[in-house]
């Protein structure tokens, strides 16, 4: 079968095509044909080389690219408890392994994988696991049941976040781009800070003495960390944008797990509209170098997926 590799770190070019045999599951794993595989920053660090000048992952002599899939099982270890033929949604979250959801078919722990969302396509159902469980996980960070402001609220984690606040009953405020204010209040935010400088400032015109909690999807660290209250929360999404803990704020970062049934929870939310499933655009496997030129310009609005 086809997948994309890469054996050294570098630009899009990197990317590789191999020919590699069909994996098999082993028990409570299942087997996937992919139709589809949603292109994340995660996917851009990890062939950049910047996740393991990090630390993050390991280096190794071919590592397989991709985390998010959409197919259809197509072989069953002991004990997966899926059928052959089930349409299903997966998380690859072992960072260093030498294929991953950029190939026809990938192997996952029946853990990782939960039923796809009904009357959507596979490439919409690929942009779900990744982006909306880290999401999730990050809420399950915060215990305030007040303000919660969200920076890079038009990305992929930061509109899920918008929407998982808003659905848990928070006072959302968003932080993105001007021209993005409708549709960040279409996922849910109350309120709404265009990106720019001095956001604890225009923040606590909204939240005075500063909002309960932020969920930094953006990255902006101490900035954000600038528009919590004393004695708030924050939620870094990288290692190295956890800003020191100033003013008492408690500071978490959140690092994606699969969790096969919290993610059949979001993929129901996903069915009734709770959470805005956006495709950017699909392209063939092959094409994996282009979309991570696209992904890096910035700007993309939705997931780019590819299709084997
Ligand atoms: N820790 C984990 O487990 C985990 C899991 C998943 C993702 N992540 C990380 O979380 C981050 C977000 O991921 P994503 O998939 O949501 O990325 P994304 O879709 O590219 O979204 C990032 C958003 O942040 C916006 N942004 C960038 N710079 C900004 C600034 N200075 N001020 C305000 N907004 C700004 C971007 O706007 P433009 O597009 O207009 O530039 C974009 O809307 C990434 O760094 C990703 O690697 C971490």
């Amino acid at each position: 079968m086809r997948a994309m590799v890469i054996r050294r770190f570098g630009g899009p070019e990197v990317l590789e095509a191999v020919e590699v045999p069909v994996p098999e599951p082993g028990p409570g794993q299942v087997r996937i044909r992919v139709a589809a595989a949603a292109v994340n920053p995660v996917d851009v660090a990890t062939r950049a080389g910047i996740l393991t000048e990090a630390g993050v992952v390991p280096p190794r002599e071919v590592l397989g690219l991709g985390w998010d899939v959409a197919g259809e099982v197509d072989a069953v270890g002991a004990g997966a408890g899926f059928r052959v033929g089930d349409a299903v949604i997966g998380l690859r979250d072992r960072i260093a392994t030498p294929l991953g959801a950029y190939a026809e078919r990938i192997v996952l722990d029946a853990s990782a994988v939960a039923p796809a969302p009904a009357g959507v396509s596979p490439a919409e159902a690929a942009t779900l696991p990744l982006n909306a469980l880290t999401a999730a996980q990050a809420l399950d960070l915060v215990e305030t049941t007040g303000t919660v402001l969200v920076t890079g609220a038009a990305g992929a984690v930061g509109g899920y976040a918008v929407a998982l606040a808003h659905a848990r009953g928070l006072r959302v405020v968003a932080v993105a781009g001007a021209a993005d204010e409708a549709l960040v209040r279409g996922f849910g935010a109350d309120e709404f800070v265009p990106r720019g400088p001095s956001l604890g400032d225009r923040a606590r015109t909204l939240a005075p003495g500063g909002v309960d909690a932020v969920l930094d999807t953006a990255l902006l660290g101490l900035d954000a960390l600038d528009a919590v209250r004393g004695g708030g929360e924050f939620v870094a999404f990288a290692a190295g944008a956890a800003p020191l803990p100033l003013r008492g704020v408690r500071v978490r970062g959140v690092w994606i797990r699969a969790d096969g049934e919290r993610l059949a929870e979001l993929a129901r939310l996903a069915e009734n509209g709770t959470l805005p499933l956006r495709v950017a655009g699909v392209l063939p496997l092959s094409e994996a170098a282009a979309a991570h030129e696209r992904l890096a310009a910035g700007g993309l609005r939705g997931r780019l997926v590819l299709a084997p």
